[in-house]
């Protein structure tokens, strides 16, 4: 890290520019292509894909965002993505940058420039840049990026093994806030720190009543000793795309290996004890949690349920109807 041994530098563009790109050798990322409304195109180049600091999402966080996967060149699940994306905008009080369908466009056009086959992309809509107040700066222009990447990846053993979790110590996200899906994720990082500060895999939020809520960037499901596969309620978790599509295809196994399928309140006595614990989410699919503060959830072994049910997930990835091709 450079120290601050003489006056300042004043810095021209060209300068900058090769700040920027020091700063990416220095720590290099892969990220395939980046659109940025405000730059009116696509960058490769990672040292290019940037924001000015005054954009409300960057210093304020008054932005949203999602992000859909890339499966063997096509999108999975786009829509209900886009869905979510526009809800989280409406509560967010964000203008559109576009029609829905020209948001749409660009995702997938991004998709192709980026030529990346398997990964994710993430897009944001910001309020916009103009001011460093609260509310938007008067004549601001929605901002609209993607960003094409490899996409989050987790242990192997988490699927072979399962994974420990612990309840955390911060507080939840009201369910404005928590089915929103804005830039605000101090909770969720807070909370996935701490997990791994104290050798955890992962955290769980409680809510003020003792239901279950969700983990850092995925929601949590279980299967109850009687066979339901049991998901909390979307009041004060994100409505994850995974967990409605898992909700509609977890029925297939009705009759052949859970008894039922349910979205309810679910105390925390109740979760303790179910058979199969579990994390849903876009990048981690389905991986089984074995222990929970410490103590196993059943016989802390990962179970036939959620292995059937990222088995179905898997599938309907590669071969069902949410499908959009990525015109390379
Ligand atoms: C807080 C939170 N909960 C749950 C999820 C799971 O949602 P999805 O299945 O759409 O990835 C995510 C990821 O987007 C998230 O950030």
């Amino acid at each position: 890290m450079p120290v601050l041994n003489s006056n300042l530098q004043m810095l021209g563009a060209d300068e900058v520019l090769a700040s920027l790109r020091a700063l990416r050798a220095r720590q290099p990322v892969k990220f395939s292509a980046f659109y940025s409304s405000q730059l009116g195109g696509v960058v490769t180049d990672p040292a290019l894909m940037v924001l000015p600091f005054d954009d409300h999402m960057v210093h304020r966080g008054h932005g949203i965002f999602d992000t859909a996967g890339i499966v063997n060149g096509r999108i999975y699940d786009l829509e209900a993505h886009l869905d979510r994306f526009l809800g989280s905008a409406e509560r967010s009080r964000l203008k559109l940058f576009g029609s829905r369908e020209e948001m749409r466009q660009i995702i997938i056009k991004t998709a192709a420039a980026s030529t990346l086959r398997d990964g994710a992309i993430r897009y944001w809509l910001s309020s916009g840049p103009g001011s460093l107040e609260l509310s938007p700066a008067a004549g601001a222009q929605p901002g609209f990026f993607v960003m094409i990447f490899g996409g989050l990846s987790y242990p192997e053993r988490w699927y072979t093994e399962g994974l420990r979790v612990m309840t955390t110590t911060y507080p939840i996200k009201p369910p404005l806030y928590a089915i929103t899906k804005a830039t605000n994720y101090l909770p969720n990082v807070l909370m996935q720190m701490e997990a791994k500060e104290a050798g955890l895999d992962n955290g769980v939020f409680i809510d003020e009543d003792g239901f279950v809520g969700e983990s850092s960037n995925m929601n949590v499901a279980f299967v109850t000793r009687d066979g339901v596969f049991r998901h909390p309620k979307f009041a004060r978790v994100l409505p994850g795309c995974t967990s409605l599509r898992m909700l509609e295809l977890a029925k297939g196994l009705v009759g052949r290996g859970i008894t039922g399928v349910e979205v309810a309140d679910i105390p925390v006595a109740d979760a303790r004890g179910a058979s199969e614990m579990m994390l849903l989410g876009s990048s981690v699919k389905v991986a089984p949690i074995v222990e929970w503060d410490r103590q196993p959830i059943a016989d802390g072994k990962p179970g036939p349920i959620a292995k059937a049910l990222l088995n179905l997930l898997e599938e309907d990835m590669r071969t069902g109807d949410r499908l959009v091709e990525v015109p390379y």
